[in-house]
């Protein structure tokens, strides 16, 4: 199965892919995991792009359209994947289009994550992350077992450049002018699946688990 998670900034898309992988087996294939990951040297592309990340900017279609052409059609995603933060435009959503379809491939669903602002910036400003392993947190919604430490390995956790308010503000205002045009351009495809994303993440992935069960 293919789908696309579609959703505000701190909309829960990260938390619900890992349920989803480990429920399904489907690859999370994250944009933006992996333009950070791809951070950790010390080139002028790296610096480029890093500073562009940490602003709350998008970076070009060029490049995010490449990095998902070249993920999707590995082995690994024959099981199934899930695209967490592509497409964030319409540009991406065509060029999207025209990939699957030179591979007789389609989406199956995209499933809107539906959070107002004011949860958004609450979400983010509480998320902290382990850097090694990706493991995140939220000081007030999942708490570490020792505050500012890791569960696992008792190292110190951190906050990404962009979940600073001010940069979450900017990074909503792109969601809304870029993004949100999308929910239309799916909804009359017939393939948009809205998850009011209310409770906690056990209660919103049930939500999630009974549409992919159907
Ligand atoms: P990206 O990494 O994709 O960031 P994002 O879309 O802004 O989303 P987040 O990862 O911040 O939030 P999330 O929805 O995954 O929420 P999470 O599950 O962590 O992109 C970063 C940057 O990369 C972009 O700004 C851009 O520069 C670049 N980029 C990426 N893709 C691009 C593209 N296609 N084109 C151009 N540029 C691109 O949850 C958030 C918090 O809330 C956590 O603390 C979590 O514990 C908590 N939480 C989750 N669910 C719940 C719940 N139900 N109740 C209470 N708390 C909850
Ligand atoms: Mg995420």
């Amino acid at each position: 199965m293919h789908i696309i998670l579609l959703g505000p900034p701190g909309s829960g898309k990260g938390t619900q892919a890992k349920k989803i992988s480990k429920e399904y087996g489907f690859i999370q294939l994250s944009t933006g995991d992996i333009l950070r990951a791809s951070f950790k040297s010390d080139s002028n592309f790296s610096k480029k792009h890093k500073s562009t990340v940490d602003g709350g900017s998008l970076v070009s279609d060029e490049l995010v359209i490449r990095i998902v052409e070249d993920r999707i059609f590995k082995e690994d995603c024959s099981a199934g994947y899930m695209l967490d933060g592509f497409p964030r435009n319409l540009l991406q959503a065509k060029k999207l289009d025209n990939m699957l379809l030179n591979r007789n491939q389609y989406i199956d669903m995209v499933l809107l994550f539906n959070v107002s602002d004011n949860n958004v910036v609450r979400r983010l400003a509480g998320r902290r992350f382990h850097e090694k392993s990706g493991r995140s947190y939220h000081l007030e919604f999942n708490p570490p077992k020792s505050e500012g430490r890791d569960d696992l390995t008792g190292e110190s956790l951190i906050q990404r450049a962009d979940d600073k308010e001010a940069v979450v503000q900017s990074r909503l205002k792109i969601y809304h002018d870029q993004t949100k045009p999308l929910i239309n351009y799916y909804a009359e495809k017939g393939m948009l699946q809205k998850i009011e994303c209310i409770g906690n993440p056990a209660q919103v992935f049930s939500e999630i688990k009974n549409i992919i069960d159907k």
